[in-house]
């Protein structure tokens, strides 16, 4: 099969391990990036490129894909390019995948679905940030869209923290804002692929940081969860229409909540063993779900066709 990998950017460590482990598996890989996707005139139809080739010759693209804050737009374009070719299996589709981008979006859903989020308030002014302070004590607030922890801030005294919120809301309008919740111990990360959870982290802030993202170098135990984090996380998934996601769950004194949906969750914290496994069982949901998608259209072509 010819799979193509979006790959987040060049320095992303998990898409090439991912083609590697496709290639492995017997099937033909190429990673890219976003910005190759392209289109051009095809005699009279706009046919979508992948550096300069038809996006139509492949048969399944996995999305690792960025969406660039200040580059949304176009980004959405080249996802979307890529969605609309007839035939190409994209995991997910630009409007799946756009949607999970937004901690707000993703909160709000799997709250209405009855999952144990965090409490989330959208902060647009430092009065509504003190009135966090107010009912919560210490909080956090961070924008909608990032990742790694950039922005992620605690904020304990509205006149001590003044410079840093007022910063944070200048630069993004509106901010995140949810009760701080200590977790010395780690939180947990539960990834999950279609159906199934096969890698799930428990990941410890470093010791100069509170934090648990490896880009702020906490450290990574592989551990087996409460059976209901897995289960919670694969209705998250669905309810989300994600087919690959990252859930970071913190302890609360209500028990685990959610704090985050994730996209596009990363592996490369993890032993080889462990990420081998979870790019094993990629490459084969991923496959078994293309499949059985172009057996139904097939099913469904042979059903238009005309009685001879
Ligand atoms: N409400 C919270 N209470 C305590 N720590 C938090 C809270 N929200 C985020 N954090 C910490 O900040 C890290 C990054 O926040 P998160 O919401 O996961 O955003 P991202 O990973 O996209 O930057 C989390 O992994 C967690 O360690
Ligand atoms: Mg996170």
């Amino acid at each position: 099969m010819r799979i193509g990998i979006v790959a987040w950017d060049e320095e992303d460590p998990d898409s090439p391990e991912l083609a590697s482990t496709g290639r492995d598996l017997g099937h033909d890989m190429a990673v890219f990036f976003l910005e190759d996707v392209s289109c051009r005139d095809a005699g009279g139809v706009l046919e979508t490129t992948i550096n300069g080739e038809p996006a139509a010759g492949f048969d399944l693209i996995i999305s690792r894909a960025q969406i660039r804050y200040e580059h949304a737009q176009t980004d959405h374009e080249r996802y979307a390019l890529l969605s609309q070719v007839p035939g190409l299996t994209v995991l997910d589709p630009a409007d799946v995948y756009l949607n999970a981008e937004s901690k707000f979006l993703g909160l709000q859903r799997l709250g209405a679905a009855g999952l144990p989020v965090a409490p989330t308030r959208c902060c647009a002014s430092a009065a509504e940030i003190g009135s966090a302070l107010a009912d919560w004590g210490e909080v956090v607030i961070k924008p909608t869209f990032g990742l790694g922890g950039t922005d992620v801030e605690r904020v304990r005294h509205l006149d001590e923290d003044r410079a840093l919120v007022d910063g944070l809301l200048a630069k993004y309008g509106r901010l995140v804002c949810q009760p701080y919740y200590p977790h010395p111990e780690g939180d947990m990360r539960v990834t999950i692929v279609g159906d199934e959870a096969p890698l799930i982290m428990n990941r410890v802030p470093h010791a100069s940081s509170w934090k648990a993202n490896a880009k702020q170098g906490a450290t990574a135990n592989m551990v087996t969860p409460p059976p209901e984090l897995v289960e919670i996380s694969r209705r998250a998934a669905r309810v989300m229409g994600v087919t690959m996601a990252g859930l970071d769950f913190l302890p609360t004194p209500d028990g685990y909540r959610i704090i985050e949906f994730n996209n596009c969750p990363g592996w490369y914290p993890a032993p080889e063993d462990y990420r081998r496994h979870l790019t094993e069982r990629v490459i084969e949901i991923f496959v078994s779900i293309h499949e059985s998608k172009t057996r139904v259209n097939g099913h469904a072509h042979d059903l238009r066709r005309p009685v001879p």
